[in-house]
């Protein structure tokens, strides 16, 4: 039922200047109330009135509209939240330990041909597309790339010498993609899907499936525990890790899937073929993000450390390659590539 929720953006295009960005998500009985909107030519606003002491909330439209939302039962939920991919400006291959030749496995995974139309979506400043462009190069392909992100600030970071070989760069929530169907060879998408909240993941498989052409591969780069205490471990690290900067909306929106559940996510969408193509590491270091996300603040690192030992039990710590040095805790999470090919 939540899966059938619909994704509007508003304002994140041009940040503060015209507005508060809103990410707004309508149910399935919500879209009745909006259908019926469109299609009595009205309009209908959502009133958060706030006069210093109280809230009031209220919709302004039409009687019958007003009626309409009454008889299904609707409730309007919302957040005032520090959007924390407005804020994170980090380097991911310094942080997870990236290696080129694991961008080259994931570019090789998408099967380029000449002319193939290729998506990177959740794309951030470009590290996939800035590889698959160069592996394109080396083998002497000519592609068609298009980029996509929910954040300005994100895609501001591109490099020029990027943004000037890709033919789109599209603000985009991935749960809700701003392209027609089948449209694409290949999508990629890295370190994303825990990016939204494990109700809203399928949404994403099930848009990236519609936007990809028949025969079309979906290839996905993210870390994936192998045990549910490994998981929990993990996310409770990154949790006091989004925490201690004030990444809020990573808090509250994130999380990392285990492979099981990845494959399920696939084959739920429809996909097939899926395979685990590759296992790479992803070498989570608490002193790592001392200067990018700590902001160089000792105590929050020491404050982190004290909670990374608090919080991964002994039976995992052999699994995950634990390793506490004093300043620097390190573990071991497998970053696997998986794709799916979705029917021709
Ligand atoms: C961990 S970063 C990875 C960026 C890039 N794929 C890489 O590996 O370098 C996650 C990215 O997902 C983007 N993002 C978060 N939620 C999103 C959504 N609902 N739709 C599209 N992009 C989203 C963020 O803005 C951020 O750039």
């Amino acid at each position: 039922m939540r899966q059938k929720r619909k994704f509007s953006s508003a304002n994140f295009t041009d940040g503060e200047s015209s507005g508060i960005p809103t990410l707004f998500s309508v149910s399935e009985q919500g879209q009745k109330l909006l259908d019926e909107v469109k299609r009595s030519g009205s309009r209908a606003r959502f009133v958060i009135d706030f006069d210093g002491n109280n809230l009031h909330a209220h919709l302004e439209a039409t009687p019958k509209i007003q009626q309409l939302a009454v008889d299904l039962k609707l409730q309007f939920r919302s957040e005032l939240i520090t959007d924390g991919y407005n804020i994170r400006v980090v380097d991911f291959s310094r942080i997870h330990g990236v290696e080129a030749a694991d961008l080259d496995k994931l570019a090789e995974a998408l099967e380029l041909k000449n002319g193939a139309s290729v998506l990177d979506l959740m794309c951030g400043y470009g590290e996939v597309s800035a590889h698959v462009l160069g592996y394109a190069k080396r083998s002497d392909i000519s592609i068609d790339l298009s980029m996509c992100d929910l954040h300005k600030t994100q895609l501001d970071r591109i490099p020029q010498n990027i943004k000037s070989q890709v033919s789109n760069v599209t603000i985009g929530d991935a749960r809700d993609l701003p392209y027609p169907d089948a449209q694409f060879d290949a999508i990629a998408i890295k370190m994303g899907i825990h990016e939204v909240p494990q109700i809203d993941q399928p949404l994403i498989f099930q848009q990236v499936f519609r936007v990809l052409k028949p025969g079309g591969r979906f290839v996905i780069w993210g870390v994936m525990s192998n045990s549910g205490p490994e998981q929990d471990a993990f996310t409770e690290q990154i949790q006091k890790k989004n925490e201690l900067p004030g990444y809020e909306s990573l808090i509250v929106d994130r999380y990392f899937t285990r492979g099981e559940q990845m494959l399920w996510l696939f084959k739920e969408a429809g996909f097939i073929n899926i395979e685990d193509i590759f296992q790479a590491h992803f070498h989570e270091s608490t002193l790592a993000r001392l200067d990018s996300e700590l902001g160089g603040d000792r105590h929050k690192l020491e404050e982190l450390n004290a909670f990374v030992r608090r919080c991964t039990p002994d039976s995992i710590r052999k699994e995950v390659d634990f390793k506490d040095e004093g300043d620097s805790i390190s573990m071991k999470i497998p970053n696997r590539i998986f794709r799916g090919f979705k029917p021709e």
